[in-house]
């Protein structure tokens, strides 16, 4: 049976850590130049809806090292339910490629192209996770502080796709996950419910910055307005702007804290120059870890 990728909890918590494991190991193959052709004459269809640097690069570059192919499907050539149907586009694409990518804005679509495709699909966003992302967030804090649990995580801006996945990942492992937002820009209520029943983590929300990152080993934020979201930026610039992570609000995380950004960044909205480019920012370590855990993701769901 062909298996998805569309959200953290697809995996178990086994499975997770094999899927660590395995990305550690794609990681030291690739830095040290040997070949790992283990999805080799495989092709890998991106489909995006939404513009993308990181994961149009990391899955093009990622399949390529594998010894396989990826194709960039841009918005204007597909044509997703519009020039064809989400269902007809799966079918087809499972005709030509061994997996499929997806960049969407409702989740649903996700969903219906794993269900009528007869590859695996996996979700490269949409405007309710960002799964990817997250696994490769949590790899990279490893990297840092050696451990997979037990963190004190402050995700301080808008409770959006990426805040959903921390709480998706919460629900795997140990998270004292702590969520600070505007009223009225919490995260998925739904996903925060199934994350709070698994019992495995603390997850809270604040609307005090301060609160939220008191002592924070992992202080994590994003833009504040999404893909889609463009033409709510200027109201979301001012009512996003007591949550901006800058030197004063760090100063209230622990000593020792890394800070994450899943990038692009707006420099000087969610997150200052000093912040970003100082000594606890490992946003770059963040985006290149893109490229070894969708390897491993690939691997893992095409082999
Ligand atoms: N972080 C991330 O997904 O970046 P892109 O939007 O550039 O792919
Ligand atoms: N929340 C952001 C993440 C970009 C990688 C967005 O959806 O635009």
């Amino acid at each position: 049976m062909k298996r998805d990728f569309l959200q953290i909890t697809d995996f178990s918590r086994d499975e997770l850590f094999a899927l660590f494991a395995l990305c550690a190991e794609l990681k030291a193959k690739t830095k040290a130049r040997q070949q790992h052709h283990l999805l080799k004459g495989q092709t890998l269809a991106m489909l995006f809806q939404k513009p993308s640097t990181r994961t149009r690069v990391s899955f093009e570059v990622g399949m390529y090292q594998l010894g396989g192919h990826a194709l960039y499907l841009s918005p204007a050539e597909i044509g997703l339910g519009s020039r064809e149907s989400v269902a007809d586009v799966a079918r087809v694409l499972s005709r030509f490629n061994d997996g499929i990518m997806a960049r969407v804005f409702g989740h649903a679509i996700v969903e219906e192209l794993a269900e009528t495709a007869s590859v695996p699909v996996i979700n490269g966003l949409s405007d309710l996770t960002h799964p990817c992302q997250v696994l490769g967030d949590l790899f990279t804090a490893c990297e840092h502080k050696g451990r997979y649990e037990n963190f004190k995580v402050a995700y301080i801006g808008d409770g959006n796709n990426v805040t959903n996945s921390w709480m998706n990942l919460a629900a795997l492992l140990h998270l004292d996950l702590r969520i600070a937002c505007p009223p009225g820009y919490e995260p998925n209520m739904n996903l925060l419910e199934k994350a709070k029943a698994a019992k495995k983590s603390d997850i809270s929300i604040y609307h005090d910055p301060f609160a939220a990152i008191r002592d924070a080993d992992i202080v994590y934020t994003d833009v504040w307005a999404s893909m889609g979201q463009e033409d709510e930026a200027a109201a979301r610039k001012k009512i996003f702007a007591p949550y901006q992570v800058n030197k004063k609000l760090l100063t209230a995380a622990a000593n020792d804290c890394i800070v994450e950004h899943c990038l692009p960044a707006h420099r000087g909205d969610e997150i200052t120059d000093e912040v970003i480019d100082g000594a606890h920012s490992v946003v770059f370590d963040q985006a290149e870890n893109r490229l070894h855990i969708q390897k491993a993701i690939l691997v893992t769901l095409m082999r």
